[in-house]
């Protein structure tokens, strides 16, 4: 009896050993874990310290969870915006399985003993500062359990320590991603580590050829080595060995040779196929067509050339083809995109690809991008294009495609497209006109149809475009005016129309577009697309930049009438483009009122008047360009340096820095003067103005000042302040001026 009573007792005190939360963690610990707190920056721990005092058991603090014994098994603190060094004290929690201090401002050496630990098997310190080597305090300890280590997004440099993958026969994963590491690919692990699977050492320094010994990885699924820009050399016979290779990346480095077709035909498992931005040259070989789980294939940027294989329609797995910017050449009708069903981006940019369009890509009803801008293709676009119902984004431009009518009403009822690049094609073809739109182009963001010569005026269908917000119709032969509805465009708000020949006055409606107005530039076109449209140098390209500028381009038109005052409405607008027209009136004040403007160019109109103040509040200017137009009176004293301003071809202008003495300058009220003048300065400045002005204007500066002075002079600063002052009490005097750091160079 009493040894069943006893029995039982004992066993309700197991269950309650098991049942009980883990509340006790041993004094060592806690130790060792208050020794890391303290030596993190105060600041930075204060949070943390709330939780973590010495008075409770430590596996109820913040980011600690304990086993049954109680032994601190996991360290997890992500995104506590700690800082300060990781303490070595950390090694001695000796139960640590589960390391997390990813997305903190952790800095200085990952302590050695903690990367040789004898029983962390998760250890994520990514998205930190830690620098210096990486190191391993006893790299002959019997057995780590290390699975994965993860220390991408951090500082550390040095050659990476191939030991640290040695004898570690647990390894599941490790990335030393976006890190300075340089020296040799570590590949020497391989012969001791065969069946490690992950690796990723992208966005790092390494340089030298691919070593052999990768081929001993025999187990290795991912490996990404992209981004380091020197790995160089041709690629090895060896590395086709690694026949598990799923994702293979050596995008952005300086490889070279030919894809060996049969070779390629031993990474039977690969998936992802990336070798982007390298120097391989010669063509994709037939043997690709046994790659039958490849699903993205990009060997962009290199200078590839021959035709594209007909055996590619076999990969039927294929979601992404990228080619662009190589030298393919031959008809796209070789490929049988039938096969492709899954396709969903087809890159082909900037090759020489002749031809028409082949009917099979219209069967890719999955196709969200075809981009086929600078090639040789030709012909009409099928309205079969119009079942594409995926289709996000499609590029034709720089082609000889004929027929724009076709691409408009063939994708007129697409729902879903967002960017239409058409321009360079269709040679002096009429813009259609006669389109109704009922519920298509609904999120169309992008249109640009540049340099076709296309005649006709802006159609009346553009106003449907409720999500338009990028419009480029330059360089055609457009007629008639603009209209009034476009400010109902409420996302518009990058518009290039220039080189056309717009005529009538430059509409107010304009002026009152709703997103130039905001003050708020935080316009961003929609990232589904891998690439959007970009500004580059003074045309619209595309790339991996999704801001565009906001603005307004209506240059070498002959559009007439005056700037109107509402201008002055357009605040989020960068760049302003307005010259080659035959504007007159005055430049509107409004107009100094847009602050974020950067490029301004009011040049070669008929603009008459004098300057109004208020140039100075563009503080962002980097071209403000008014010449060859009737201005007079005087430059204002910002604008009289050279950059970023230009005045010149206004011969009515008194332009000092061309020492042109400036005969109506008397004529002038002092209202011209800067608003900021008051009268206590204005008598200032004709008692200053009659001593100081009179001599720089008639005598040499050096003559009247002190050596001193003049070497005060030369800094430009003072200089610009003087010159201020005294152009503006020239002004009130009615005499020419001299440019005084100008004319103290001579
Ligand atoms: C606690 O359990 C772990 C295994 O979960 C073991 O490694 C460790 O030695 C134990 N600690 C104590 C103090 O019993
Ligand atoms: C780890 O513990 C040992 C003794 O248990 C101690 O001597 C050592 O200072 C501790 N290390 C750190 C870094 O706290
Ligand atoms: C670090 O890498 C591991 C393994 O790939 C992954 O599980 C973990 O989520 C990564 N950490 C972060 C912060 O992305
Ligand atoms: C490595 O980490 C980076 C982020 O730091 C991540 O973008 C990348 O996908 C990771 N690599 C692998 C193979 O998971
Ligand atoms: C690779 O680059 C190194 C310098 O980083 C150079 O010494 C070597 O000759 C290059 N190898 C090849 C095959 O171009
Ligand atoms: C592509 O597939 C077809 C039909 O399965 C086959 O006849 C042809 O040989 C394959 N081509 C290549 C290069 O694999
Ligand atoms: C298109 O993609 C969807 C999922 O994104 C998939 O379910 C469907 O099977 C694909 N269509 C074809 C024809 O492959
Ligand atoms: C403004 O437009 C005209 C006509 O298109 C062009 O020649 C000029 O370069 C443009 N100005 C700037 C600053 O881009
Ligand atoms: C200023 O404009 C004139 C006429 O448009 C031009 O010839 C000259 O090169 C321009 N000067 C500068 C510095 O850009």
């Amino acid at each position: 009896m009493q040894e069943l009573q006893l029995l039982l007792v004992l066993a309700a005190l197991v269950l309650l050993s098991f049942l009980s939360p883990a509340t006790s963690c041993t004094e060592q610990e806690k130790s060792s874990l208050l020794q890391f707190l303290g030596e993190l920056s105060p600041d930075s721990s204060s949070k943390l310290s709330r939780s973590w005092h010495s008075g409770t058991s430590c596996c109820m603090w913040e980011g600690i969870a304990c086993g049954n014994n109680g032994t601190v098994t996991e360290l997890s603190l992500p995104s506590m915006v700690l800082e300060g060094p990781i303490s070595a004290s950390l090694a001695n929690l000796t139960g640590l399985r589960r390391l997390d201090l990813s997305y903190n401002s952790l800095s200085g050496e990952l302590p050695p003993e903690l990367v040789s630990s004898g029983s962390v098997v998760f250890h994520d310190v990514s998205f930190n500062r830690l620098n210096g080597k990486l190191q391993e305090s006893s790299p002959s300890l019997p057995h780590h359990p290390l699975q994965v280590l993860n220390i991408s997004n951090n500082f550390f440099a040095g050659e990476f320590p191939s030991t640290i993958l040695e004898k570690k026969s647990d390894l599941v994963a490790i990335n030393a991603s976006h890190n300075t590491f340089s020296g040799e690919l570590p590949f020497s692990f391989c012969i001791s580590s065969p069946s490690f699977p992950l690796l990723d050492l992208s966005y790092n320094l390494f340089r030298g050829s691919i070593p052999a010994e990768i081929g001993k990885c025999s187990s290795l699924r991912v490996l990404k080595a992209s981004n380091n820009d020197n790995i160089n050399g041709s690629l090895p016979d060896e590395l086709f060995g690694a026949s598990m290779l799923e994702h293979l990346s050596f995008l952005k480095n300086g490889l070279e040779g030919k894809l060996d077709g049969k070779q390629i035909t031993n990474l039977k498992n690969i998936v992802v196929l990336d070798l982007g931005s390298n120097n391989f040259i010669g063509d994709i070989p037939d043997s690709i067509g046994q790659l039958k789980r490849l699903e993205e294939l990009h060997l962009d940027y290199n200078r590839m050339s021959g035709e594209l294989s007909s055996a590619l329609g076999n990969c039927t797995n294929l979601k992404i083809i990228n080619l662009k910017y190589n030298n393919f050449r031959g008809e796209l009708l070789k490929v049988n995109f039938f096969g492709l069903l899954n396709l969903k981006v087809l890159d082909l940019e900037s090759n020489k690809f002749s031809g028409e369009i082949p009917e099979s890509i219209y069967s890719c009803s999955n196709l969200t991008s075809l981009k086929l801008s600078s090639n040789k293709l030709y012909g009409q676009l099928s309205p079969r294009i119009g079942n594409l119902k995926s289709l996000l984004f499609l590029s034709l431009s720089k082609n000889a495609f004929v027929n724009i009518a076709n691409v408009i009403h063939a994708l007129k009822n697409s729902r879903k497209i967002h960017t239409l690049i058409l321009g360079t094609n269709f040679k002096g073809e009429n813009i259609p006109e006669d389109i109704t739109i009922t519920d298509g182009f609904q999120s169309l963001q992008v249109l640009s149809i540049p340099s076709c010569s296309l005649s006709g005026k802006i159609p009346l269908w553009l106003s449907n475009l409720a999500k338009l917000e990028v419009l480029d119709l330059s360089n055609n032969q457009l007629t008639g005016s603009i209209a009034d509805w476009i400010h109902g465009l409420n996302f518009l708000y990058f518009i290039d129309i220039s080189n056309n020949k717009f005529t009538g006055d430059l509409p107010t409606a304009i002026m009152l577009m709703a997103m130039l107005q905001s003050d708020t530039v935080a316009i961003q076109l929609d990232p589904r697309a891998f690439e959007q449209p970009v500004y580059a140098g003074s045309s619209l390209t595309y790339g991996k930049n999704n801001a565009l500028p906001s603005m307004l381009y209506l240059g070498n038109n002959m559009l007439t009438g005056a700037i109107p005052s509402e201008v002055g409405q357009l605040k989020s607008l960068t760049l302003l483009n307005l010259s080659f027209n035959s504007l007159s009136g005055q430049i509107p004040q409004q107009l100094f009122d847009l602050t974020n403007l950067q490029v301004v160019d009011l040049s070669n109109n008929l603009l008459t008047g004098s300057i109004p103040p208020g140039l100075s509040n563009l503080h962002f200017l980097t071209t403000f360009d008014a010449s060859n137009n009737d201005l007079e009176g005087w430059i204002p004293a910002d604008g009289q340096s050279s950059y970023p301003y230009n005045f010149s071809g206004n011969p009515k202008l008194c332009d000092p820095t061309l020492t042109r003495s400036c005969d109506s300058a008397e004529a002038h009220p002092v209202s011209t003067v800067s608003g900021e003048e008051t009268t206590p300065k204005i008598v200032f400045a004709i008692a200053f103005g009659a001593f100081f002005c009179l001599g720089v204007v008639y005598d040499q500066v050096s003559q009247i000042f002190t050596p001193l002075f003049v070497t005060l002079l030369e800094m430009s600063l003072f200089a610009n302040i003087y010159s201020t002052i005294c152009h503006s009490i020239c002004h009130l005097c009615g005499l020419p001026a001299v440019d005084v750091a100008t004319a103290e160079k001579k």
